[in-house]
């Protein structure tokens, strides 16, 4: 099986670049984000904050996260229920930082990511896809830009979504989310020493998804 891992930090367009390169190369793509997200949604539902003062154990033992394909699009399962869409708010993408800096939170989660690239092509994002989840990846690519050029993006999709924000709100998420994520001692985001770099900053989506493709293509052959 081939896996590609891409991390980095939010809003380098991660996302929407996997997928299309996912698309492009016939393999499946892992938005693992998503999984996070998901349970951060479920602390939420207990009537959790990002302090996180609570039984992370008991909450975990009470929780079903499941990843299903429905036409080649990954869907996120919460106790049964199909959260994809729940889980793309600003609240949720705090939550996600703040339970995904736990160790039993990523535990809880480990195995369902190196299962799906044992048993498919993967092109899975995140943040210690290349360093913790798989580290025989066959290709890693870090994806960068900016955080004012990655602010700049992630605000015009809440935007589109019609989400009320302020860009200052976005950028400050940004900065904050990138703090928690490179600095939590459970597998921070950081590049993998045999990653390959590819900073977006001055790129347009085609541009980097050129990027993305050659840099898999050349680590495939
Ligand atoms: O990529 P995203 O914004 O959907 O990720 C949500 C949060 O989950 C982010 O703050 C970092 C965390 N995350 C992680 O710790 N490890 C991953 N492999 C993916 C996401």
């Amino acid at each position: 099986m081939i896996s590609v891992a891409i991390d980095g930090p939010a809003g380098a367009g991660k996302s929407t670049l996997s997928r299309r390169a996912a698309k492009a190369l016939g393999f499946i793509y892992v938005d693992t984000g998503a999984l996070y997200r998901t349970v951060g949604l479920k602390f939420v539902r207990c009537g959790v904050d990002t302090e996180l003062n609570c039984d992370i154990e008991a909450i975990l033992s009470d929780t079903q996260v499941d990843i299903r394909f429905v036409d080649g699009e990954q869907r996120v399962f919460l106790d049964g229920e199909d959260v994809s869409d729940k889980i793309r708010t600003p609240q949720i993408s705090m939550m996600a930082s703040a339970v995904s800096a736990k160790p039993a939170v990523r535990k809880f989660l480990l195995e369902m990511q190196r299962k799906l690239a044992r048993e498919n092509n993967v092109l899975m994002d995140g943040r210690d896809i290349g360093t913790v989840v798989l580290p025989d990846a066959t290709v890693k690519i870090f994806l960068t830009a900016s955080a004012e050029a990655r602010a700049r993006r992630r605000y015009k999709e809440l935007v589109e979504k019609g989400e009320k924000v302020t860009f200052q709100e976005v950028y400050d998420d940004m900065v904050q989310r990138d703090y928690n994520d490179s600095h939590r001692s459970a597998a921070p985001l950081k590049q993998a020493d045999d990653a390959v770099l590819a900073d977006t900053t001055d790129c347009d989506l085609e541009q980097s998804l050129e990027l993305i493709l050659k840099i898999v293509k050349e680590g495939i052959n």
